[in-house]
């Protein structure tokens, strides 16, 4: 069960220098978006909060939505070590709860892999952005497998091709769609090899 992988790895989770950076690379590309104090943000699968917190004082209210628990316990602590007033966790699975928040951002970094339907998670972005909202989806490059350890649980797709991502998004009324390559983790362990990172975002229609 993947969300019992990540409640036991969360207390660790930041002691990883290479995890630490990817999420850096792409907080800072997300960070390149026009957030403002007026938006009301969210992100889904937030993790310890590494991609979402350095950008809570860039808008009005984040929420950070996880499925696990231990993750969602790691956040709460930073919150309230960095004293931040407007940043809400919470344990929520999108494809199989009610959920009624209404944001201006919605972001999205390293989770898409985790979640067998794509179409069903893009659908309710979409359906929970406002109009003229935004959309960030940071993720893995299709790959050949060799990213995660075998022994992984959870691991849905390798990666994913950005513009068939673009093409589910335009279907989906969603404009203004670029991606780029913002990162590519090497792994020494399998012999150097390369697996870029892309960040896709798009605009809901107004
Ligand atoms: C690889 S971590 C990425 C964490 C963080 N976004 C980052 O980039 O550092 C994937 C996260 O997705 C969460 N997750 C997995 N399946 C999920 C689901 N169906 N709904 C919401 N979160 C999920 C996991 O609990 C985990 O925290």
């Amino acid at each position: 069960m993947s969300t019992e992988r990540f409640d036991k790895a969360a207390s660790e989770w930041d002691t990883k220098p290479r995890r630490v950076q990817v999420a850096e690379k792409i907080s800072a590309a997300i960070g390149r978006l026009p957030l403002s104090q007026e938006m009301d943000a969210m992100e889904y699968g937030c993790g310890t909060g590494l991609v979402g917190l350095p950008l809570a004082s860039a808008v009005g209210r984040l929420t950070a939505i996880d499925t696990s628990r231990g993750m969602l316990d790691v956040v709460q602590e930073k919150i309230n070590d960095l004293g931040l007033k407007n940043v809400h966790p919470l344990c929520c699975d999108l494809l199989a709860e009610e959920y009624a928040g209404k944001h201006d951002l919605i972001f999205c970094s390293m989770t898409l892999h985790h979640i067998k339907d794509t179409t069903g998670l893009l659908r309710r972005f979409t359906e929970l952005l406002n109009p003229g909202g935004y959309l960030a989806l940071a993720d893995l490059v299709t790959e050949d497998g060799s990213f995660h350890d075998p022994s992984a649980e959870g691991i849905r797709h390798h990666g994913f091709n950005p513009e068939t991502l673009k093409d589910l998004l335009i279907d989906l009324n969603m404009g203004d769609l670029t991606s780029e390559i913002i990162h590519t983790i090497v792994k020494e362990e399998q012999n150097n090899r390369e697996y870029p990172v892309f960040l896709l975002s798009g605009r809901k229609a107004g």
